[in-house]
């Protein structure tokens, strides 16, 4: 058998809590072989997997590698309840998801840790992506508060919700990096970059897991999707990325650090190939780099059937073939496949898989069992299961929300609306629960949402009038005009070739604009829309998203003033689709569009349509101004090395809130290294803070920068980050325009 891992640095350990404590079910400290410990500690926990695993067949060791569905959800393969039952009552399941619900759970438990042999309790996992009962905002609305904060209060509402109901791990958060707006996967993640999804990535993680996975309100996060899913050709789901080594390390895997580093349990492989490799059979990634390079000892858990998709990838030749591959590259769980336990005996018996890696696999299992405190208490509270969503969740939720929305034209000052204003609100989503979003968890269906309708009644002031419908705009003061995707057009496998609004929804648009009445338009949608038919013609538009179970109070906070809104756009808005991708973050071409000399042919982008996206990365508007100044570094030049060895420097600017009413304004650093030996993004965003200013109120922003600011992964596969010497610009303002600069010599 192999050391199981023992020794290295291991999650385990951050995690320490009560789930050392191993004595209700399985008692592995009881084993002999426990009191000698590889950790040096007689019966820690490493030992005690490690005895544990010595005592388990060939058939418990690769059940605890499989995991099954109670119920069907996304993908081929449907319900295994029976099969489920059946498996834990012999000893030969590690885990189940789909379940919840404290009685439920606790029945399943109950024949997992009392009739089978070695009582090993099962782990039970729920896509517990924006809210168990209290639905937040769908991750991309969050990411566009620029406020991790709001990661970490969803990631903590949400644990306590669903652990208490049986759930002891969210298959959560998504950090796939996206250039597509087409992918409908694009709702479940941060958006268009690095810096700003891995500073999410960790946020939630520690929200989730707090800082002991036994406790009664936490549960285990899993990194998912493990890796470069976001690159997917044509933003087609599941489909084909083709990556350099520098993009793959430079802009899809730091999230997968920030979330490790935050203390992650798992990972999930991902459903693409990567440069022709499935990812679930990617050995480079899933064990070079991930395993080995950054001493990652817990879970890695494959996506629904992925190791079943090695077949119609034409990567594996058979089901013993795809469970040999899989778990030789390093996947430890096979989610609703049972490839391996199918087949891993005799992949064994006939030394086609190593019985190292098995144990190995094996003991990250029970390690997260470990540290879940699963051993120590199995069952879950039935009294104290939480029922439902509290006034506080809603309150966090209704914060959250009106935290994530985006200004995105006010003229005229149209908003915020005045007291005492006729209002009419019109549109397919204007009284619509559909508002909830991809991935909306059991109380998506429970717990309907407030309506635009409704919270725009319960918002307006004594006295105001709030109508319904395109019948009443004659005597309105303002339309707002809500319009929008329904849930089910973004997520998994719900790619879109036409970005804009869907049916005819522009027609309405069109038909308000000819009333002549000022209108707001509402977006609620799970992606970058394509607005250009009708922005002109709208006096102001604000980006919702779907915004969750608070949904219709938050915008009505921000309709009316009682918020100023504060969010940007964590992905540019193209102006038509065939201008996709048009990301912040590009590369110079040789032939780089110069806004200075618009006349010339010959530069790259299209004849039919202008450069510039509709709406930048970290562009949004106020109900106030702001003033940035000039960014100063705290050095003029820094040496490479001295970068290298963990030195860093600031870099300061003000900001002024200039205008009349208090309000936030994020200030957003980006980096440009224009000399390199390998060819720079025009602009890389390095840090970003969201400031509150009362009117006249100014403060000094600051930003720390090193080695990892300024320096870049080069092609190497066994990754090599150089920081070269050279000027770099640094650039300080309110989105990726920002021009107001200054920069730094590094020697
Ligand atoms: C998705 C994952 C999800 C899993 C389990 C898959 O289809 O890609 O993100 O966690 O299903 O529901």
């Amino acid at each position: 058998m192999g050391d199981g891992g023992v020794g290295r640095r291991t999650f385990l350990a951050a995690m320490t809590g009560s789930g050392a404590a191993a004595t209700a079910a399985a008692d592995p400290a009881a084993d002999p072989a426990a009191a000698e410990t590889a950790d040096g500690a007689a019966g820690g926990p490493e030992a005690e997997i490690r005895a544990l695993v010595g005592r388990m067949t060939v058939a418990e060791k690769l059940g605890q590698l499989q995991q099954l569905a109670w119920t069907g959800a996304t993908g081929p393969g449907g319900s295994q309840t029976a099969s489920a039952e059946q498996a834990a009552r012999k000893g030969e399941l590690g885990s189940v998801l789909n379940i919840f619900g404290a009685r439920h759970s606790n029945a399943l438990q109950r024949i997992a840790v009392e009739e089978s042999r070695l009582g090993i309790p099962l782990v039970f996992g729920l896509d517990v992506i924006h809210g168990f009962w209290t639905t937040f905002p769908i991750p991309l609305a969050q990411a566009a508060s620029f406020d991790p904060e709001v990661a970490r209060v969803d990631g903590e509402v949400s644990a306590k919700e669903a652990r208490s109901n049986g759930i002891h791990w969210t298959f959560s958060p998504m950090m796939d990096v996206t250039h597509e707006p087409r992918w409908g996967r694009i709702a479940e993640s941060c958006g268009e970059d690095p810096c700003l999804t891995s500073a999410f990535a960790a946020a939630k993680t520690r929200g989730y897991q707090g800082g002991d996975l036994a406790a009664k309100d936490r549960v285990a996060a899993c990194a998912k999707h493990f890796v470069a899913y976001g690159g997917a050709e044509g933003g087609r789901d599941y489909n084909t990325v083709d990556v350099s080594e520098s993009r793959l390390r430079n802009l899809y895997l730091p999230p997968f650090k920030a979330a490790l580093d935050a203390g992650c349990a798992t990972v999930m492989a991902s459903f693409n190939t990567l440069s022709g490799i499935p990812a679930h059979a990617n050995s480079h990634t899933l064990t070079e780099i991930l395993k080995e390079d950054w001493e990652f000892d817990g879970v890695v858990v494959s996506d629904w059937n992925g190791v079943g998709e090695l077949l119609p990838h034409g990567f594996a030749a058979d089901g013993a073939d795809a469970g040999r591959i899989a778990l030789t590259a390093g996947v430890d769980m096979e989610m609703v496949s049972t490839h391996l336990a199918d087949h891993g005996a005799e992949l064994l018996a006939s030394g086609r898989i190593k019985e190292d890696r098995l144990d190995d696999a094996v003991a990250r299992v029970l390690r997260l069992k470990y540290a879940l405190g699963l051993f120590a208490q199995p069952y879950v509270e039935e009294a104290e299961a939480v029922p439902g969503p509290t006034p506080q969740t809603r309150k966090a939720a209704r914060e959250v929300a009106a935290r994530s929305m985006v200004l995105l034209k006010n003229e005229g000052e149209v908003l915020p609306i005045g007291p005492g204003k006729a209002v009419a609100v019109v549109g397919p989503f204007a009284d619509s629960r559909d508002m909830q979003g991809t991935w909306a968890g059991p109380g998506g269906e429970k717990f309907p949402p407030v309506t635009v309708l409704h919270g725009m009644r319960d918002g307006a002031g004594r006295g105001a009038r709030v109508t319904y419908g395109v019948g009443a705009t004659k005597a309105a003061d303002v339309v707002v005009v809500v319009v929008g995707e329904g849930a089910k057009l973004s997520g998994e496998a719900a790619s879109r070739s036409d970005l804009g609004l869907p049916g005819d929804q522009e027609e309405l648009i069109e038909a308000v604009a000819a009333t002549g009445i000022p209108f707001v338009v509402v977006l609620l949608n799970g992606r970058p829309l394509t607005v250009g038919n009708w922005v002109e013609s709208a006096s102001a538009v604000l980006e919702a998203w779907h915004p969750g179970i608070e949904g219709g109070h938050a915008i009505a906070d921000v309709l009316y003033g009682k918020v100023n809104p504060g969010g940007k756009l964590p992905a540019s808005f193209p102006r038509n689709v065939g201008q996709v991708p048009v990301h912040y973050n590009h590369e110079n071409t040789g032939r780089p569009y110069d806004p200075k000399s618009p006349g010339n042919t010959y530069v790259t982008g299209y004849s039919d349509v202008e450069r510039t996206p509709q709406f930048p990365f970290g562009y949004g508007l106020s109900y106030t101004t702001f003033e940035i100044g000039t960014p100063k570094a705290s050095v003029a030049r820094i040496g490479a090395g001295e970068l290298r060895r963990g030195e860093t420097f600031e870099v300061e600017v003000s900001v002024r809130n200039v205008g009349e009413v208090a309000g936030d304004e994020v200030v957003q650093l980006y980096v440009h290294d224009p000399v390199a030996s390998l060819v720079q993004p025009v602009r890389r965003l390095r840090g970003f803070e969201r400031v509150a200013l009362g009117v006249g109120e100014a403060k000094v922003v600051r930003f720390v920068l090193g080695a990892e600011d300024l320096g870049f992964w080069t092609n190497a596969v066994d990754g090599r980050f150089v920081v070269e010497a050279g000027r770099v610009d640094l650039y300080v303002g309110s989105s990726s325009d920002a021009r107001s600069a200054c920069t730094i010599q590094v020697d």
